[in-house]
């Protein structure tokens, strides 16, 4: 499987030409975003937004290979997105990207997008109207900061549809970082919150990176992993449905650490590395449509050879 892709041109000059976006990688500095000012956010932009973009797109591409979900897909000419913590929204464009290249059937896209800073939403919102594209493209950015139980609902209150696709990446480790919903497994809630806002055909793509929290010592992974399972054991309305091989480990699982490998090359970087957890989690009655035929000899990628818990997030 191909994890490897080039920003596309017109996303490449918007961001680099037209928005001064940097690159430099600042591992320290990108672990708390909600405050960072414009200057940041520019260096966000020019490094992890074309990350984002190559993670949801190469995720999306290999859940189209399924030819069940492809299928489902396929017959849709509306899609309706949400993404939780959503940055500049590189991960937006990714899936934008993907879905309109391969679903020729495919007219508009709506997508609800929240996150807690101002400038990363506002970059977001000038992309979008720069779209270029055979698709319509709504996105509804807004700006939300999280910081309690009531906040979360009010998000949740405010969606007036159920969703085919929605999505938190790389932001929950934040929560843990700033003891947002401390003592609860943030994975668990979130998925818990939002997993009643999907279509009977959704999903829910969850994805974080995946070193070692200085304050707590745990991998974000294996508190991904720990919280996932436990909503899935206790809740059989819904199931696993990638990594392929947590469908079938999902009740057995020792919560183990999962690490996958994305490359991205723009005018910046060529093949610029980006290493994250993640998991797409769906209806069971849907989940078990889509694994028809998937043979349950999966590899886990908990044994992914290149994975590496020393070197999670190797950068220059
Ligand atoms: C590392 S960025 C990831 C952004 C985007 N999802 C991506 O993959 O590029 C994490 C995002 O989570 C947002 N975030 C963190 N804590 C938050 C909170 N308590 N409420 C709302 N947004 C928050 C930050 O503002 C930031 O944009």
């Amino acid at each position: 499987m191909n994890k490897s892709i080039t920003l596309p041109q017109w996303l490449d000059n918007i961001i680099y030409n037209e928005c001064d976006a940097i690159y430099e990688p600042r591992p320290e500095d990108v672990m708390t975003n909600p405050d960072k000012d414009y200057d940041f956010a520019k260096l966000y932009l020019g490094t992890y937004f074309p990350r984002s973009y190559a993670e949801a797109y190469c995720i999306l591409r290999m859940m189209m290979d399924n030819k069940n979900y492809y299928q489902i897909l396929n017959e849709l000419t509306e899609l309706s997105v949400l993404d939780f913590c959503c940055g500049t929204g590189g991960e937006i464009f990714g899936l934008i990207s993907v879905l309109s290249a391969k679903l020729p059937n495919l007219k508009s896209i709506r997508i609800d997008a929240f996150d807690a800073n101002p400038d990363y939403v506002r970059f977001l919102f000038h992309i979008s109207r720069k779209y270029e594209g055979n698709v319509e493209v709504i996105i509804n950015p807004q700006c939300y900061f999280i910081q309690n139980e009531q906040n979360l609902q009010d998000i949740i209150n405010s969606t007036n549809t159920l969703y085919h696709i929605i999505l938190s990446c790389k932001a929950l480790n934040e929560f843990i970082q700033h003891s947002v919903f401390p003592n609860e497994n943030i994975y668990y809630k979130i998925a818990r919150a939002f997993l009643p806002c999907l279509a009977d055909e959704g999903i829910l793509l969850l994805s974080d990176l995946t070193h070692k929290d200085k304050k707590n010592g745990v991998f974000y992974p294996e508190v991904m992993n720990n919280g996932l399972n436990s909503l899935l054991r206790s809740d059989n309305r819904y199931k696993s449905l990638y990594p392929y091989s947590c469908f079938f480990y999902e009740h057995h699982c020792p919560n183990c650490y999962m690490q996958d490998i994305f490359y991205v090359s723009h005018s910046r970087k060529k093949m610029d590395i980006s290493k994250i957890a993640y998991r797409i989690i769906g209806k069971s009655d849907f989940v078990i449509q889509m694994m028809n035929g998937i043979p349950s000899n999966q590899k886990c990628k908990a044994n992914y050879p290149q994975a590496d818990k020393n070197v999670p997030y190797q950068s220059t």
